[in-house]
């Protein structure tokens, strides 16, 4: 469906196709309806800034894809204070702490107490989605499913296009900027000429094997446990279902997996001397994702710019991949809010440059947890390095509160702290401009 609130253009004809082609303009043009598109679309909304979505998959499925749970706390401030905090608010599930588990033993991290007052809150990432396309319609913003065949043309001048097809016609939509939301396997990032861009990369020899189960929760915080046989991790949904993943191997069938062996393995690598044990019920939904971390820089190409999971990816362990891609949309909505605004460019130019030193930040603290966690195949070297940082994280104030700022989440706009202002009285340091701050700053409630 294509809406009627952005400008048709006059019918040309296709370059290649010799179609008749119609012309539509829109100010942002925004590739992908994940949760980077659907949010950056939000924001440009509140700013009177005209955009059209483009999404190569049904709304049905996108609404019903079973991918990340974890907000951290500046990803919930942004969404309520884009208005779409509602549901979020009702029905997310606030965490204050985390269990990492090893040894039989649990070990809780305060992430509240240890993050000045943070806390993280449990939501499914196709609840947000769902929340944000609700808005997106009622708000009589476009938003096209299905479409086909995307191409992007001319993204170093100041007029880039779209082409694509959507219910049998060939359309071209003239913009001022795209937004290059489309996943990791989207065509934005492979528009931009290879020999601009620098890749960093890393694989890992493990995946994940992630269920949902029809059980009520059994723990009301998350469970990182470190086992001879593998990671698992226990977390939750909502208080009827359980979400639960195993390490299996990169090319591991999920045949292999009947229920009674997902349910034993999660029971043996789970196990803790204490009376909690977990509680079985009906999979739902299963399925196996593979690891890597990926960076690509710079993110951004003449008027093409890249966020989320297009420009990067993190191993899930440390449950940035959603809230890395809106924070990358929110710097990108003030950056265009001020291009359009006053024909200011430098906050676009330094788009890049500001997503960067967060991803960063996300992309080691992810490889970290990753690296803690999972058992390497026969590296008895790094099994005792594992235990010797589990032991120290567990048991140090400063690591434990090192995990925990991370885990809640930076802030959008840090500073680099010069190392004076860490106050010695305490060994805490001093308040940072909190998101909360940030957005009421940047007026965008
Ligand atoms: P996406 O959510 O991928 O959205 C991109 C959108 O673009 C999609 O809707 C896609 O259909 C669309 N698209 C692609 N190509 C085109 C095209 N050519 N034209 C138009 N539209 C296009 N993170 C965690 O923290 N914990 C997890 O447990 C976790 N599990 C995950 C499981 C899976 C299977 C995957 C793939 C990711 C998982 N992640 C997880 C990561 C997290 O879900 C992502 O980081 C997050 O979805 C990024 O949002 P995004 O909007 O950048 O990209
Ligand atoms: C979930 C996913 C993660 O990657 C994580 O680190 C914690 C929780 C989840 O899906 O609930």
């Amino acid at each position: 469906m294509i809406g009627s609130a952005y400008r048709a253009l006059p019918i040309v004809p296709h370059p290649t196709l010799s179609l008749p082609m119609i012309r539509k303009r829109t100010q942002v043009g925004i590739v992908g309806a994940g949760p980077a598109g659907l949010l950056l679309a939000r924001l440009l909304h509140r700013h009177s800034i005209e955009s059209v979505i483009l999404e190569n998959r049904s709304r049905d499925y996108i609404e019903q894809r079973v991918r990340a749970g974890v907000l951290e706390q500046g990803t919930v401030d942004l969404l309520i204070a884009a208005g779409v905090g509602e549901r979020l608010q009702k029905e997310g599930l606030v965490h204050h702490g985390i269990e990492l588990r090893f040894g039989g033993a649990g070990h809780r991290i305060d992430l509240t107490r240890l993050s000045g007052g943070k806390s993280i809150t449990v939501y499914g990432q196709q609840e947000v989605v769902k929340d944000l396309i609700k808005a997106r319609l009622a708000a009589g913003g476009e938003l096209v499913f299905e479409v086909e065949s995307v191409t992007l043309h001319d993204i170093e001048s100041s007029a880039p296009r779209i082409l694509f097809r959507s219910n049998g016609e060939e359309v071209e939509l003239c913009c001022d900027a795209i937004a290059g939301c489309d996943g990791f396997h989207g065509v934005c990032r492979p528009s931009i000429p290879a020999a601009a861009l620098s890749i960093f990369e890393r694989a890992y020899p493990f995946a994940w094997l992630g269920i949902l189960a029809q059980a009520p929760p059994t723990r009301d915080e998350l469970i990182y446990a470190y086992h001879e046989r593998g990671f698992a991790l226990y977390s939750m949904r909502s208080p009827q279902v359980t979400r639960l993943y195993l390490q299996v191997t990169p090319e591991e069938d999920l045949a292999a997996w009947p229920d009674e062996r997902i349910w034993q393995e999660l029971h043996a690598r789970l196990e803790t001397d204490s009376a909690w044990s977990l509680r079985e019920g009906p999979i739902l939904e299963r399925g196996v994702t593979g690891m890597r971390s990926f960076v690509v820089e710079p993110m951004q190409y003449g008027r093409l710019f890249l966020a989320g999971d297009a420009a990067h990816i993190v191993p899930p362990t440390g449950a940035k991949g959603m809230n890395l891609a809106i924070a990358d949309v929110f710097v990108l909505s003030q950056a265009l809010r001020e291009f359009f605004g006053s024909g200011r460019a430098d906050l676009l130019d330094a788009y890049s440059q500001t997503c960067l030193r967060r991803v960063w930040r996300a992309e080691h603290f992810s490889w970290w947890m990753t690296s803690m966690l999972h058992r390497f195949p026969e590296d008895a070297f790094q099994q005792k390095l594992q235990r010797s940082q589990l032991d120290y994280v567990v048991s140090s104030r400063a690591a434990a509160t090192s995990l925990a700022e991370n885990y809640v989440g930076l802030p959008l706009a840090r500073r680099l702290q010069p190392a004076e202002e860490i106050d010695e009285a305490t060994t805490q340091l001093r308040p940072l401009p909190s998101i909360k701050e940030v957005l009421w700053n940047s007026d965008i409630a």
